[in-house]
């Protein structure tokens, strides 16, 4: 399924997309958001799939946002609907019941950063930096920034964020929970797979429903609760519970069929 703009490499049931546009700095055309929706198309669907990692070609970016040659043409209602668009996708990101590990190993600026935060768990190399500029170029986010933002790190943190447009660094992004983790720039994809590879030997039925119940930390409490239970009763007619609970009582490891 390789498309040059968005790389794909599938090896042990991990999908590796690489966001390749490393001359503008991985920026986020329609070319790149056409490729990520059939990306997420199939992962959603192919059993082979069962864990993400996004990253971008180079050393230098992650994505440095939105490609700004080609907003910069859009008229009020065309910048809607790109706004609608991205925002769609990256809800199916967030959405994906399949785990996605954001490996960021440069900028991820404006687009860049809203498209990190849509993934499940972000790891960032110790090189790599954070921001939301929009406000530099007269805009604001619309890929989800002033509400994803604000839900991780808290309404005071991203407003200094989103209204001094200003970068940050991975360890400062890391100390305000904007990324799970910082490491060494080689070995980020490493870092990255081990944790889906840690992730993927788990019940593969309770991650599903994990992530199910997750997204619906969005919804006021009593209905993500009322989600919960129906999540958790769900679980417990799996025969992956009857398979942890015996393996527990016989004292030796799981063996996970998915079911
Ligand atoms: C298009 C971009 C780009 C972008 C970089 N480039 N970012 N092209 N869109 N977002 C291009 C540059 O024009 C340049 O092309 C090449 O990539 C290398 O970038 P330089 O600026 O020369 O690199 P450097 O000096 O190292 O500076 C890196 C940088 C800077 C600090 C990241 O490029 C930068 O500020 N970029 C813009 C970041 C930004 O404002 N992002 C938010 C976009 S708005 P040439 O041809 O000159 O070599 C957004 C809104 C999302 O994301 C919501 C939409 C609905």
């Amino acid at each position: 399924m390789n498309n040059t703009t968005l790389l794909w490499e599938l090896s042990e049931g991990i999908a590796l997309l690489v966001i390749n546009r490393p001359e503008v700095l991985n920026a986020l055309n329609g070319q790149v958001l056409e490729a990520l929706e059939a990306a997420f198309e199939r992962i959603y669907t192919d059993p082979e799939v069962r864990g993400v990692i996004l990253t971008g070609a180079g050393e230098k970016a992650f994505a440095a946002g939105a490609d700004i040659a080609e907003l910069s043409g859009l008229d009020a209602l065309r910048g809607w609907e790109q706004a609608r668009r991205g925002q769609r996708l990256f809800d199916r990101i967030e959405r994906c019941p399949k785990p996605v590990v954001a490996a960021v190993n440069g900028y991820a600026l404006g687009g860049g950063c809203e498209l990190a935060m849509a993934c499940h768990v972000r790891f960032a190399a110790d090189t790599a930096q954070f921001g939301q500029p929009e406000v530099n170029l007269g805009l604001i986010p619309g890929y989800g920034g002033t509400q994803r933002l604000v839900r991780l790190v808290g309404r005071g943190r991203a407003l200094e964020l989103l209204l001094t447009g200003e970068r940050i660094s991975a360890e400062r992004a890391y100390q305000i929970g904007l990324v799970n983790r910082v490491v060494p720039a080689d070995r980020l994809l490493e870092e990255a797979r081990a944790f889906l590879k840690t992730v993927l030997s788990k019940g593969p039925v309770a991650v599903r429903l994990l992530l199910e119940a997750v997204a619906a930390a969005d919804l006021p409490l009593e209905a993500g609760l009322a989600r919960e239970a129906e999540l958790f009763g769900l679980a417990m007619a799996t025969e992956d519970f009857r398979e942890g609970t015996r393996a527990f009582m016989e004292k030796r490891k799981p063996v996970f069929r998915g079911r």
